[in-house]
Order: C-alpha cells, then sequence, then structure tokens
C-alpha cells in the first residue's frame, strides 16, 4: 500500500472518534450548560450532594422520564397544577415550595440541562454535589472561630463578607450588626439545625447573598464554626433572655435620648464604611450575573 493511500485512511481516524459519543448521544455538557446550571439551579439543588431548598437531583432522570424533567424545568407551576402525582409528591417533600419557573428558560436550554443531570449522577461524585462538610462533633474553638468569623475579626479564606454587615444575633453587645438581614438568633432552629443550616451557608439561596458568596464562598470549617457559634447564640439566648430584657429597659429609661443621636451618628459612620462599599459591589455582581 503507498504512503498516500494510508494517510487517507488513517487521517480521519481520531475525527471519527471525536464524532462517537455524539453519535451516542453522550456529549459532555457544555461549559454554557454548567455554568447555567451553577447560576440558575444550585443555590437550591445539589447533584449527589443531599437536598437543599429543592431535592437532590442525583438520579432524576431514573425517577422521571426526559419529557417529563423538560417540561417540568420549563414550567413548574404548571405541572404541578395540572395534577400530575409525581409533581405533588415533589412539592410535598418540599413543604409546598413551588419551585420558579426560570427566566429565559427555553426548551433547548431544558433539555441540555436534563442531560447535563443524567451525565452527572452517573459520576462516582459530580462537580455539582455541593460543600462535604464534617459530621465531626462541635468544640468550644468552633464557636469562637464562628464569632471572629462573624464580626469580621477573621477574614473567610476565600474573602467571604463578614456577617456582621447585614446581620445581627442577640448578645453581640455594642450597636448589634446590619439590618439588612435578618436577626439571625434563631437561625438555627429556624433552619432547622446542622445539616439544613451547613447546607443553606454552603450555597446561600438568597438573593442578596448569593451573588457575593458564589465566588467568595464559605469552607466547610467555617461553615462549621458559624454553625456552632449559631447554635451557640440559639441556646444562650435561651437562658439570658430576661437580665438582657431588663437591662434593655433600664437602658431605655435613662439615656434613650442621647443614645438616639450616638447611635444616628455611629450608624451613618458605618454605613459609609462597610454598608455602602459591600451595596455597591453587590449592585456590580447583579448587574453581571443578569446578562
Ligand atoms: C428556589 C429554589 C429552586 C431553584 C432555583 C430551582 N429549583 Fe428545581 N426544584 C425546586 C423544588 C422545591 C422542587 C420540587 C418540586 C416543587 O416543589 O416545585 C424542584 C424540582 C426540580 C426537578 C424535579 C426533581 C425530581 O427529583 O424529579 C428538576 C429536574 C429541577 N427542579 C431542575 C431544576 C433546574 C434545572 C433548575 C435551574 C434552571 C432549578 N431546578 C432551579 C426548587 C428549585
Ligand atoms: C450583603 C448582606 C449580607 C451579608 C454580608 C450576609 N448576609 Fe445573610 N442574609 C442577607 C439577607 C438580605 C437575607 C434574607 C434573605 C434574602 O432576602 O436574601 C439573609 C439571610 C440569611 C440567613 C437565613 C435567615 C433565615 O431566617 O431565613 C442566614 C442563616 C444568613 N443570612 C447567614 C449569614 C451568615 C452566616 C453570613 C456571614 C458569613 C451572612 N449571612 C452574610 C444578607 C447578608
Amino acid at each position: 500500500m503507498s504512503q498516500a493511500i494510508l494517510k487517507k485512511l488513517i487521517l480521519p481516524l481520531p475525527l471519527l472518534v471525536l464524532a462517537m459519543p455524539a453519535a451516542f448521544g453522550q456529549d459532555p455538557p457544555s461549559e454554557e450548560t454548567i455554568e447555567y446550571f451553577r447560576l440558575n439551579c444550585m443555590s437550591c439543588h445539589t447533584i449527589g450532594g443531599g437536598r437543599l431548598t429543592g431535592p437532590d437531583l442525583k438520579g432524576a432522570t431514573e425517577r422521571a422520564d426526559e419529557a417529563w424533567l423538560v417540561d417540568f424545568i420549563l414550567d413548574p407551576k404548571g405541572v404541578i397544577d395540572s395534577g400530575d402525582p409525581y409533581a405533588a409528591q415533589l412539592l410535598r417533600e418540599s413543604r409546598g415550595l413551588v419551585m420558579n419557573q426560570t427566566p429565559g428558560m427555553d426548551r433547548t436550554m431544558a433539555e441540555k440541562l436534563v442531560r447535563m443531570i443524567a451525565a452527572e449522577s452517573a459520576k462516582e461524585r459530580s462537580e455539582f454535589a455541593g460543600l462535604q462538610i464534617s459530621d465531626r462533633p462541635l468544640t468550644e474553638a468552633d464557636v469562637r472561630m464562628g464569632a471572629d468569623l462573624f464580626s469580621g475579626a477573621v477574614a473567610g479564606a476565600n474573602g467571604a463578607p463578614s456577617c456582621i454587615s447585614c446581620h445581627t444575633v442577640a448578645g453581640l453587645g455594642g450597636l448589634g450588626g446590619g439590618r439588612l438581614g435578618p436577626d439571625l438568633t434563631d437561625a438555627y432552629d429556624r433552619l432547622e439545625g446542622r445539616t439544613a443550616l451547613s447546607a443553606w451557608l454552603g450555597s446561600p439561596p438568597s438573593p442578596v447573598m448569593q451573588p457575593i458568596f458564589k465566588d467568595h464562598a464559605l469552607e466547610g470549617e467555617e461553615v462549621l464554626a458559624l454553625v456552632a457559634y449559631l447554635k451557640d447564640v440559639a441556646e444562650s439566648e435561651e437562658v439570658e433572655a430576661p437580665a438582657s430584657t431588663l437591662q434593655f429597659l433600664l437602658a431605655g429609661f435613662g439615656g434613650s435620648a442621647l443614645l438616639l443621636v450616638l447611635f444616628d451618628f455611629l450608624w451613618r459612620k458605618r454605613y459609609r464604611a462597610t454598608r455602602r462599599p459591600l451595596v455597591e459591589k453587590l449592585r456590580r455582581d447583579t448587574a453581571v450575573g443578569t446578562h
């Protein structure tokens, strides 16, 4: 056989190999699909990392067929309202929370996402398994570390912002924390304890926190420390509530006018120093996110 003919036979081989997975419908998900899932779905779903607000999607394509899943992603409320029994079961398991229709979702993207969920489910460990958080016992050191992360005395390893700029808890002293987010004194109980709160903090499904934390995520040990701290806060509050209420009342009779002036002054200063840059960063991030 001549060299020229050999080359003609061999050259197309790599092309053929590349084309094969596509021919069998198993082409790896595109960067676009992965990024889309990360931004729009991961705050509520892991693949193989347990339930968050929504169900763990590992094996979803075995529980329901792909066409059903595509229809559900396109219009969750529509499928639920149609009286579909599987949708009703999912809704019950999510305690009545209905998945939103994702803005800009179309059939092509829904199909790509379902194929990606199938491919990721087949993996030993999906990149969407989320943060794996240890279940070791919580310690006093965790509580202290959590308090420091909360107040910003220690910075998060990935640059996560301090919580105090937007949240307060009972017993903080001084001026307490920011008011943009809710008081977290009862967060440990409200979010139903260690597992759920850990998952929540690993990927906060909050429209305000998510854009900030997606590039500055808390690490597993930091999540544990914050959980330990919030648990401690919730438990101390149950014991100390009467005393601090009394103090509060006494302070109220004493210098309330003076305090008001002082608070106003300090708060304005503080807004300039910490809240404003954060809020501006948030605006920038959200603006980028919507493109
Ligand atoms: C705000 C939280 C939230 C977001 C964001 C979200 N989902 Fe859901 N998802 C849910 C909930 C809750 C359910 C369970 C059904 C219900 O209660 O509506 C669900 C159910 C599903 C199901 C069916 C699960 C099963 O086990 O059969 C699929 C598939 C799904 N979601 C895919 C997605 C995809 C893809 C995205 C991103 C485009 C997404 N979801 C974004 C909350 C969410
Ligand atoms: C830029 C402001 C901001 C920062 C910084 C921030 N949060 Fe939040 N957080 C919010 C807002 C706002 C909410 C309410 C949900 C929403 O509207 O997005 C919230 C909600 C929460 C909740 C849920 C409370 C509930 O009862 O549902 C928890 C828990 C929480 N934050 C913990 C933290 C922790 C821990 C930190 C620090 C690592 C932190 N947050 C930093 C703004 C912030």
